[in-house]
């Protein structure tokens, strides 16, 4: 599948996104990620914000990016931490991996930005091993009808031009739910120390299991 690139974002991203880990990001990394274990997928992975949490449990890491750029910063990081990962080109609406191969997927911040939500979903669901949970950190769309045509409105003329295809509006649980996830281990959640308009959009974190 045809990916449009955002090379521009994906050089000043991974140095944005750096100032956020001290300041609560990278507390709520390591909470999500503490309870992997096995084989592991991290879909998205950027420049490798998630590695430095992984727990030792996690027996096999692989992480696709399709930004090369952030690719090499995330090859660069997993390296600089001595962790057996490798991180490949690819993207979530086409993972070349088997079905029923992964014990945990992770995505942080990335759902807003893939380009076909469902079809990422679906590959999701797919290479996960039956009762195996997909592990995210996501913003989402407000649940006030007015607010979301806002921000859908907001998207589409400015936000995911300028930060890499990303969408405010989204309603990924809903999504989540369509896929065939179990949304019951997801919690709403804010972080208000992220930049306007993400301070002030619901987040959901947690996971989402596919069933057994
Ligand atoms: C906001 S950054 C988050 C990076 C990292 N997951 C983190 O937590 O810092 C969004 C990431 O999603 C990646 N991305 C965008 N579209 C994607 C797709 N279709 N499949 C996989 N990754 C994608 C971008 O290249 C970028 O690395």
């Amino acid at each position: 599948m045809a990916r449009r690139s955002h090379r521009l974002f994906a050089r000043w991203y991974p140095k944005a996104a750096a100032s956020l880990e001290d300041r609560g990001l990278g507390e709520q990394r390591a909470r999500l990620l503490a309870g992997l274990s096995g084989r592991v997928l991290e879909v998205g992975s950027g420049h490798g914000a998630n590695f430095t949490h992984y727990p030792g449990a996690v027996t096999e890491l692989v992480a696709v990016e399709p930004e090369e750029a952030m690719r090499e910063l995330g090859r660069e990081r997993a390296e600089e931490l001595g962790l057996k990962a490798v991180v490949l080109d690819g993207q979530a609406e086409q993972l070349a991996f088997e079905n029923d191969s992964f014990d945990a997927v992770v995505c942080t911040l990335v759902l807003c930005s893939v380009e076909d939500q469902a079809r990422a979903l679906a590959e999701v669901h797919r290479v996960l091993k039956p009762g195996g949970r997909l592990v995210l950190l996501e913003h989402v769309g407000s649940a006030n009808r007015n607010i979301r045509a806002f921000e859908y409105l907001f998207d589409v003329v400015l936000w995911s031009h300028v930060f890499g295809g990303c969408h405010t509006s989204r309603d990924t649980g809903a999504a989540l739910t369509a896929a065939g996830f179990d949304t019951a281990g997801l919690a709403p959640e804010r972080l208000p120390f992220l930049p306007y308009p993400l301070k002030v959009s619901p987040h959901l974190a947690g996971e989402a299991r596919k069933p057994a």
